[in-house]
C-alpha cells in the first residue's frame, strides 16, 4: 500500500520524504492556491523535481473538454513524472470520460478525480485511468459509506483484472486513513498534518521516557559499581 501525501507544500513533502514515507504527491487547484502556489508551472516542476520518480497528480482547471485535452498535453511534458487529473464529470454533470479515454490512448498517464460513487469509479477504470480518486470525506459529508464503497471498488478492480489503483483522498482524520487502508485502498493520499497524528502517540512518548530514564539508572548504577570495585 502507497502513502502520498495531498499538498503543495515543498517544504512538508520534504519533511516526509526524508521520513521515507512519500510514494507521491497529489494537489488539485484548491491545495496550490491554499499552500500559496499560484503559478501552477511553476509549483507542479518543482514538485515533480523533488519526489523524482515519484508520481505528483495536477488538475486541469477548466469545464471545456478540449481545453482539458491541451492542458493534460502540457503538463505531461512538464515532467514524466506528472500525472493529469481529470474530473469524472464537469460542473455541469458532462462525463469527461471521452477525455480520459482519449489521453490514456495517447500514454497520458490519468488520475479521475472527484469519484462520490462506486459507480463512477468504475466507469474511469474502464475507459482507461491510471488512478482513480474516492473522495472519503466528501462522501462521509452526505452521508455516504466511504469504506463500503472503497471495498466494493478494489473488489471489482481485482476481479475484473483491471490495473488501475484507487487513491482514497479527502482525508478528515487519522482515522480516515486507517478505514481506508484497511478496506482495501491502494493508495492514500493525506495532508501532511495527519500523518503526524497517525505516528504519534502519548502512551508510546510515556513508554520511551521510562525505558531512556531506566537506562540512565542503569548507567548510574554500573559506573558506581565501577568505582567502588576501583576503591
Ligand atoms: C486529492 O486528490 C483530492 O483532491 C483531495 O484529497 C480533496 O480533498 P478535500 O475533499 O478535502 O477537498
Amino acid at each position: 500500500m502507497e502513502i502520498f501525501l495531498d499538498t503543495a507544500s515543498v517544504k512538508e513533502i520534504t519533511r516526509w520524504l526524508g521520513e521515507g514515507l512519500v510514494d507521491g504527491v497529489t494537489t488539485n487547484p484548491s491545495i496550490m492556491f491554499s499552500d500559496g502556489v499560484y503559478d501552477i508551472e511553476r509549483g507542479a516542476k518543482e514538485i515533480a523535481a523533488i519526489v523524482h520518480p515519484r508520481p505528483v497528480s495536477v488538475e486541469v482547471t477548466t469545464n471545456d473538454h478540449d481545453e482539458m485535452v491541451a492542458q493534460a498535453r502540457t503538463y505531461a511534458r512538464w515532467a514524466d513524472n506528472i500525472i493529469v487529473k481529470i474530473p469524472v464529470i464537469n460542473e455541469f454533470g458532462e462525463s469527461s470520460l471521452h477525455v480520459v479515454r482519449a489521453l490514456a490512448a495517447e500514454g497520458i498517464r490519468v488520475n479521475v478525480t472527484a469519484c462520490l460513487s462506486y459507480g463512477q469509479a468504475t466507469l474511469a477504470a474502464k475507459v482507461g485511468a491510471t488512478y482513480v480518486s474516492l473522495f472519503a470525506g466528501r462522501m462521509s459529508d452526505e452521508g455516504n459509506d466511504a469504506p463500503r464503497t472503497i471495498r466494493m471498488t478494489a473488489d471489482w478492480l481485482t476481479r475484473w483484472n483491471y490495473k488501475a489503483k484507487i487513491i482514497v483522498g479527502s482525508i478528515r482524520r487519522a482515522f480516515d486513513i486507517q478505514e481506508a487502508m484497511s478496506a482495501g485502498a491502494h493508495i492514500v493520499t493525506t495532508p501532511p498534518q495527519f500523518l503526524s497524528k497517525l505516528l504519534d502517540h502519548k502512551y508510546s512518548r510515556e513508554t520511551v521516557r521510562q525505558f531512556n530514564e531506566d537506562g540512565r539508572k542503569a548507567l548510574v548504577y554500573m559506573n558506581d559499581r565501577r568505582a567502588q570495585m576501583r576503591a
